[in-house]
């Protein structure tokens, strides 16, 4: 690896107001090595994003992204792709910047390809400069990623250059598909690399409302004296999407919505949402505090899951007035097929803080609208001075993250009704992030890139926190082998199974449903 300064290109880049990122914090040069660069994942989310930071100059000058595949497109056939990306259009950084683009053919366990690799590499360092310094994206298939990093490895490409050049290895969920496998992938990883140059992406940490969850609570002192079983009754969190499994049918069949969403997607929004205060914004004080919420969540053996999870599929219906079809007759999907579309479950988190607050959990593929939000729900107060049909209508307070796709925080408390009556009934007030803050928002995956390029590991998961995600959902993925709970069956469009409202009516509560 040759090494290189940084200090022209860093003032060399032009840099502009960008909403959502700190554009103070440019990458230094290097080079992106995309695997799977003609796939799904770079065409539709990391090449856009890379376009839209060339547009507000946020890449600097010695940049160069080196695609590698199958397919034999050369370096101007995936010029061309780049060329033609959501965003690419009239974006004239962007098209400057992609000359500069490199493709390398192959067979990922074929030496040959990293060895092309490395000579790429090498000329890359030279034009546009890329000064030694590498970001590797697995955006492959699982199954690949112990073949690239192996065969990455052979080549010593693994390894942070002299004179401080660095090589990081950024990984797309899922990480195993259970305890075992995860833990296997782990040491495959890690023996061609160190845990700290590995970023694991969860996408829904680059959102900008799931990082709100963090100034909400620890930029504000108004939330955290009531942020406790003292006066929260429960806590839900809903991942709800209107679409189906799209062309994807073949890969859900064996992920489901326990692997594809609750093990991280939701873990991650819980951990933020209930882990302690950590001590600063740093990559670990976070990482710690959410791993030590994780590891409070409590964990049953399977046979006691059976009352806590409902799981279900959809079967045909309608969503947005129009009609869709049944999960089992969608493309890649086993007519015969157990794989859960939805999952409900109640959780528990025994710690001083929230010890006996019930956290209900539910996801799911064709609902009836897409929607993303953790609601707070504050217990009723000890006494109501007014008569019982007066507060009829009058539900628990809640604070509502939502989180997408109308991003912003709803406060639900009681009012009196106008009028001669002492009527008390439920209103909302509303935080609208995109009333705040009319610039919009970056993309998930234009700041974890630029976390990725810059070196900032907070945002990213940790090998721990993934082991205790999958040490939570083991035992239901153990029930679920078992044929326990039985497959509820819900219509697309509508809000999920019977089962999962009398999951939570059995405890006194309902669903908060947008
Ligand atoms: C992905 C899942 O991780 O997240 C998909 O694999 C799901 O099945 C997607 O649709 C949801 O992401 P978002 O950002 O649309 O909420």
């Amino acid at each position: 690896m040759t090494t290189g300064t940084t200090t022209e290109a860093t003032a060399d880049a032009l840099m502009t107001e960008v909403p959502g990122i700190d554009t103070s914090r440019m990458p230094e040069p290097l080079a992106l090595v995309i695997f799977g660069a003609s796939g799904d994942l770079a065409t539709r989310k990391l090449l856009p994003a890379l376009a839209r930071h060339a547009e507000n100059g946020a890449l600097p000058r010695g940049f160069a992204v080196v695609g590698v595949a199958r397919s034999g497109i050369g370096d101007e056939g995936f010029r061309d792709l780049c060329a033609k990306v959501e965003g690419a259009e009239d974006n004239a950084a962007w098209q400057q910047v992609i000359r500069k683009f490199r493709y390398v053919a192959g067979d990922y366990s074929d030496p040959a390809t990293f060895e092309r690799l490395a000579a790429v590499l090498a000329e890359v360092d030279v034009e546009p400069g890329a000064a030694g310094n590498r970001v590797y994206y697995l955006a492959t298939v699982p199954d690949l990623f112990g073949t690239v990093a192996r065969g990455l490895a052979a080549y010593k490409a693994n390894e942070p250059g002299p004179g401080g050049s660095f090589a990081r290895l950024v990984v797309e969920k899922p990480f195993g598909a259970d305890l075992d496998s995860s833990r296997a992938l782990d040491d495959e990883l890690h023996e061609c690399f160190a845990e700290d140059q590995i970023f694991r992406i969860d996408h829904y940490m680059g959102k900008e409302t799931v990082q709100n969850v963090l100034a909400l609570r620890f930029a504000n002192a108004i939330f955290e004296p009531i942020w406790n079983r003292r006066y929260v009754d429960h806590v839900q969190v809903t991942v709800a999407e209107s679409i189906g499994v799209e062309h994807r049918g073949n890969f859900y069949e064996r992920a489901g919505a326990l692997r594809d969403i609750v093990q991280n997607h939701v873990m991650q929004v819980l951990a933020l949402t209930l882990m302690e205060p950590p001590a600063s914004l740093n990559g670990n004080s976070i990482r710690d505090e959410k791993v030590k919420l994780l590891r409070s969540v409590v964990v049953h053996e399977a046979e006691q899951e059976i009352d806590r999870v409902v799981r279900a599929q959809y079967v045909a219906g309608e969503v947005g007035g129009v009609a869709v079809p049944g999960y089992r007759e969608e493309d890649g999907v086993d007519p015969a097929s157990l794989t859960e579309t939805y999952l409900a479950m109640q959780l528990a988190v025994d710690n001083w803080r929230w010890a006996g607050v019930p956290v209900f959990v539910r996801t799911g593929k064709r609902l009836r609208q897409r929607e993303t939000q953790v609601a707070m729900v504050f217990q009723r107060p000890p006494h109501l001075p007014f008569a019982g049909q007066l507060t009829r209508d009058l539900l628990p307070d809640a604070l509502t993250l939502r989180i997408q796709p109308d991003e912003g925080i709803t406060l639900c408390f009681g009012a009196k009704v106008p009028g001669p009556s002492f009527t008390i009934r439920t209103v909302a007030m509303d935080f609208s992030y995109s009333d705040a803050f009319p610039g919009g928002t970056a993309e998930a995956y234009e700041r974890l890139l630029l976390d990725a390029m810059t070196g900032d590991p907070m945002l990213f998961i940790r090998t721990d926190e993934v082991e205790q995600a999958w040490q939570i959902v083991a035992p239901i993925q153990r029930a679920f082998t078992e044929g326990e709970p039985p497959l509820a069956r819900y219509r697309a469009g509508s809000w999920g199974p019977a089962e999962a409202d009398r999951l939570i009516e059995a405890s006194g509560r309902m669903w908060r449903n947008p």
